[in-house]
């Protein structure tokens, strides 16, 4: 994509979202309600497809990854075991002047407001992340619960059920894709930080004994999964390990991406140690080691994590696939022609393919071809506007082929298809359609 500012480039993509019902605002007939997002009709397609991606690479293509799909609201002694109801949080502070908040952590210095250099501030405030609820008809501290902030924790409850009904024995994991909540303090950058968002972790529980060259195997698999799966360019991406590390942790990386805003964390692949397994077994009082038949040994298995937000990688998705550029219907002392594209993967786009009629008259002969296709791929009748529009509204959601049916193919039983990123155009045989489109799409 041409080089551009930073807001531009992202205003452009929000604009785009809300325009082509991808994601818009929460409550927007309320004026909005920060830190919440809703997916339209192209948008759930795009993240459900995501999400099925990773699910297929993460479970279903492995025989040592098994799946779980546990409650939102687990028992608040949960958090208090996890650390996120003493420490999950920030210390801020707020200029009283000109009403910026702050983590204090991140001042260059603490005392004066970086924005205005005043002065006048408020004492440091802990902000605590988790969002409460109460879980009963009584609104007292004794039924506070708390809506989940990662989707991790119940893993670790869930391991020894999940273990003994599977007769899964160490080294394996279990993966779960769900929604969590955080109070963040400043959602901010679209859906990038959001207070409502949906994880896809992984958790692997090892031996200690061999556990960082699970480390390795998943940092390097992850990789693997943006470059293949997800075709991001590697000049985008990079690993960013941690200078600090938790005192439980022996090893931490985060996937960082180039976003139009800058470099941020998509994914953090975590060494967690026994932490996870000796906090819930001190909290619940249960023993929960791991009885190793071959080593004839009990111990807290080791836990090797994998963990990404989908809606922040639907958003690098978004970032990497927009793309402007000039059409050859250019004209001299005319404006510049700009198409719009977005380059999804066939295997994430929203629409895959486009049934495009030639003519009204041929609005029936276009939809009985898409039906047949109904279910294999995710597919749209387009029958509004001449062609040229059409190809361009199929461009901007970003349908790699696009079917038209003219009246040429009453004749020879043949449609034209249109590749979206060469705008090159093929005729092919109706009877050959689905196994070009297989092979194209399905890969
Ligand atoms: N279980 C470990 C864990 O939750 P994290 O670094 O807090 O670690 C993991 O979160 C991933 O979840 C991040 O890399 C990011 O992709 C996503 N994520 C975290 N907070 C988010 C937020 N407020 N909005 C959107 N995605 C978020």
């Amino acid at each position: 994509m041409s080089e551009q500012p930073i807001d531009t480039c992202m205003e452009k993509i929000v604009s785009l979202c809300k325009r082509r019902g991808f994601v818009f605002q929460s409550s927007e007939i309320y004026g909005g309600f920060n830190g919440f997002w809703d997916y339209g009709p192209y948008g759930i397609a795009l993240k459900r497809a995501v999400e099925r991606q990773w699910w297929l690479y993460m479970v279903e293509k492995r025989n040592n990854v098994v799946g779980l799909d546990s409650s939102i609201i687990c028992h608040p002694k949960v958090w208090k075991a996890s650390g996120h109801v003493d420490r999950f949080g920030d210390i801020m502070c707020d200029c009283k002047k000109c009403k910026t908040r702050f983590r204090v952590d991140q001042m260059p210095d603490p005392t004066t407001c970086t924005n205005c250099g005043s002065k006048d501030l408020t004492p440091p405030r802990e902000f605590n992340l988790m969002m409460k609820t109460y879980v009963g008809p009584v609104f007292d501290e004794e039924h506070i619960a708390y809506l989940r902030a990662e989707t991790c924790q119940p893993i670790f409850l869930d391991f020894h059920s999940i273990r003994i009904a599977t007769r899964m024995q160490l080294p394996f994991g279990i993966a779960q894709v769900g929604k969590a909540f955080r109070n963040e303090i400043t959602p901010r950058m679209f859906t990038f930080r959001s207070r409502e968002f949906s994880q896809m972790e992984m958790e692997f529980f090892c031996a200690d004994e061999g556990s960082m060259e699970w480390f390795e195997y998943w940092r390097q698999e992850r990789w693997n999964f943006y470059l293949n799966v997800l075709k991001f360019p590697v000049e985008k991406l990079h690993l960013h390990p941690h200078d600090k590390l938790a005192h439980y942790a022996k090893a931490a990386v985060d996937i960082e991406y180039e976003f139009p805003f800058g470099w941020g964390e998509l994914e953090g692949i975590h060494h967690r140690g026994t932490w996870d397994m000796s906090q819930h077994q001190q909290f619940s009082e249960q023993d929960l080691q791991y009885l190793d038949q071959t080593a004839n040994k009990r111990y807290l298995p080791t836990v090797v994590e994998t963990s990404v937000g989908l809606d922040r990688m639907v958003l690098a998705i978004l970032c990497n696939a927009y793309d402007e550029d000039r059409a050859p219907t250019q004209k001299e002392g005319m404006e510049d022609d700009v198409r719009v594209v977005l380059h999804f993967p066939a295997t994430v786009a929203p629409v895959q393919v486009a049934f495009l009629p030639l003519s009204k008259k041929l609005n029936q002969n276009a939809q009985d071809l898409q039906e047949k296709f109904l279910g294999r791929y995710r597919t749209e009748l387009d029958v509004t506007g001449n062609i040229g529009k059409r190809y361009r509204r199929q461009d901007e959601i970003g349908t790699p082929y696009c079917v038209t049916f003219d009246f040429d193919s009453l004749e020879d039983n043949a449609v034209t298809v249109r590749e979206r990123d060469s705008m090159a155009q093929e005729r092919i045989p109706i009877e050959g359609l689905r196994a070009y489109l297989d092979e194209k799409v399905l890969g």
